[in-house]
């Protein structure tokens, strides 16, 4: 099979310079394992931060390649199981689903075919492309558990930073469908998209502190907040305007764009500790603080994520690319300077 695979750890910004496209063996399932033929994938900067070993500044949770042993990035996969390991009990042969691989693992999506196990994939919905469902997978579980995290009731009021990217875009679908009322905080060129999504008012960061936008619109205070972009100036908005009993939910912490450098161990437990502190401090004072991940795929969270696809939930996609080096390399050289809006698609072999 043909794969896109490391060979050795790129620095941080150099994945596209040292990706390269090879034939290698096609994988065996373990026992719990399925074989999927990947029709499409996508990239997530968190699959460019692993990669490099950047991921959170540099926790290293991605397997470091070496010549004899490559890795093969990638999280997002939607395909045709086309083997099964011989205690697979949930999905056979032929059946198209979709999920998410560990980042840990060194056999990423990035491939024609990929072995995963069998808790981290689910049905695909037969009213939805492989691409829509590739893209919905990281997006989902983590818009699923900040939902959760966020306890979104009918009226609520909500913000939602970064609202038309790849998870802000489920999330403003998911809290409208919970009877929120949604102001989304993205770029210019997003507007309208954020509109269309649901929000009841959006607004332009590029022009000014969200949280002024927002008093001077006479929408403050609010109940909840969803931080999708990080940094303590987000923070320090959202403390402006939120109600003391409300929910600050964060994906990325006090550090935006955290991931695209390595910080060192010393910035790196510097930000734990900060996130560590407003934890406990804000179960005192309020609004909570919480940091949350994606839901984990087992117990049922990617089928939640299906059945919110099949009744009507779109992903944010930002555009497609062949599975071809060049035009992969391009597409990492766009995410790497957080120019797409929403998840890069990979298609990769015909349905
Ligand atoms: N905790 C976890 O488990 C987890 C998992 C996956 C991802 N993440 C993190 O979650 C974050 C979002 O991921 P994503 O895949 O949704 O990213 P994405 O698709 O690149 O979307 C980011 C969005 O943020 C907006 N944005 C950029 N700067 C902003 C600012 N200053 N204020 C408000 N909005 C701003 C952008 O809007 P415009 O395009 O309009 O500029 C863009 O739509 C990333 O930092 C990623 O590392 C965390």
């Amino acid at each position: 099979m043909r794969a896109f695979l490391l060979t050795r750890r790129p620095a941080p910004g150099t994945l596209p310079d040292i990706l390269q496209l090879a034939e290698i063996a096609q994988p065996e399932p373990r026992s719990r394992e399925v074989v999927v033929r990947v029709a499409a994938s996508t990239i997530n900067i968190d699959d460019i931060h692993v990669a490099e070993g950047t991921f959170y500044g540099g926790i290293p949770i991605g397997r470091r390649p070496r010549p004899d042993r490559p890795v093969i990035p990638g999280s997002d996969l939607a395909g045709i199981v086309v083997g099964i390991g011989n205690q697979v009990r949930s999905i056979q042969i032929g059946e198209a689903v979709f999920g998410v691989q560990m980042p840990f693992k060194a056999s990423g999506t990035w491939a024609q075919f990929c072995t995963i196990d069998e808790r981290w994939i689910t049905k695909k919905p037969a009213n939805i492309s492989f691409e829509a469902a590739a893209a919905s997978g990281v997006s989902g579980l983590v818009a699923l558990s900040a939902m959760k995290a966020l306890r979104v009731d009918p009226g609520a009021r909500l913000v939602i930073v970064g609202a038309t990217g790849g998870i802000g875009a489920v999330a403003v679908q998911l809290a409208t469908r919970a009877g929120a009322e949604v102001i989304g905080v993205c770029g210019t060129r997003s507007i309208d998209r954020a509109y269309s999504l649901g929000c009841s008012l959006v607004l332009d960061y590029s022009t000014g502190q969200w949280d002024r936008a927002l008093q001077a619109r006479g929408k403050a205070p609010v109940d909840r907040v969803l931080d999708l972009v990080g940094g303590r100036d987000t923070e320090e908005m959202a403390r402006r305007v939120q109600t003391r009993n409300g929910i600050f939910v964060t994906v990325v912490g006090p550090d935006r764009f955290i991931g695209d450098h390595a910080l060192g161990w010393g910035r790196i437990l510097g930000i734990l500790a900060h996130i560590g502190y407003r934890i406990v401090s804000s179960r005192l004072r309020g609004p909570r603080y919480v940091l949350t991940g994606p839901s984990p795929g087992g117990g049922g969270a990617l089928a939640e994520v299906a059945s919110d696809l099949a009744a009507g939930v779109v992903p944010s996609i930002d555009s497609m690319v062949p599975f071809e080096l060049e035009s992969m390399r391009q597409a990492l050289r766009r995410a790497i300077a957080h120019e797409n809006n929403g998840r890069i698609v990979i298609q990769v072999n015909q349905a």
